[in-house]
């Protein structure tokens, strides 16, 4: 696939590079003052918060620790069901420590969910979410998130990090799929890590 076919099978652009890198600029000022003297823990969630944890880890200015786990959602299909099965989990141990959980997208809220619960029986000082988007109309399950990039339309979106069957995850932006790639329908990469 080069530049060109990348170009067709984008619809639009959502959040472009200069917004992104913007945003996780003023989430990292954010992040700065409130863990200022604390011990943070970053754990982002394979695979796709890689592009927002190098761009955040990078933005910060308090020294931090970085882990990543990685998790397949069960979905009935394309739907992630809230069923989460771990492929990879911390190196570290939380006990005692501030964590910030690090994700792409906040779809159903149904991973995050899972994740930031078996995170807090590990007995972590603390446990916060930040995520580069939210689709709040797809949301099922009340999340509490304390750092959120941008809220977006209930479409499947890809880059930054978000793919559709592995690909596009490279693209420095936020987009929407042209439906031919997807054939028109509704397919989901919710169970993909
Ligand atoms: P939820 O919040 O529904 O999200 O548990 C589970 C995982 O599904 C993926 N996901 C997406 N990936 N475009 C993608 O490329 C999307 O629009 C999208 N919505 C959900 C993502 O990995 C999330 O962690
Ligand atoms: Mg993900």
């Amino acid at each position: 696939m080069d530049a060109a076919d990348m170009g067709r099978d984008l619809e639009r652009v959502l959040i472009s590079e200069d917004e992104l890198q913007a945003k996780i600029k003023e989430i990292a000022g954010k992040i700065d003052a409130d863990y200022a003297g604390k011990d943070l823990l970053i754990v982002g969630v394979l695979k796709g918060a890689v592009m927002i944890m190098a761009d955040l880890a990078r933005a910060l200015r308090i020294p931090v620790e970085m882990d990543w786990m990685a998790v397949s959602s069960y979905g009935a299909g394309t739907r992630s069901s809230g069923v989460v099965r771990v492929l990879k989990d911390l190196d570290t141990d939380i006990a005692g420590r501030h964590v910030l959980l690090v994700e792409d997208i906040i779809d159903s809220g149904l991973t995050l969910s899972w994740l930031a619960h078996n995170m807090r029986s590990r007995n972590p000082a603390s446990v916060e979410i930040c995520a580069a988007v939210r689709k709040p109309d797809a949301v099922k399950v009340p999340i509490d998130v304390k750092y959120v990039g941008f809220d977006i339309p209930n479409e499947f979106v890809i880059g930054y990090g978000l793919d559709y069957a592995e690909r596009y995850r490279n693209l420095p932006f936020i987009g929407t799929l042209a439906p031919h790639v997807y054939g028109g329908g509704t397919e989901s990469a919710a169970e993909k890590p």
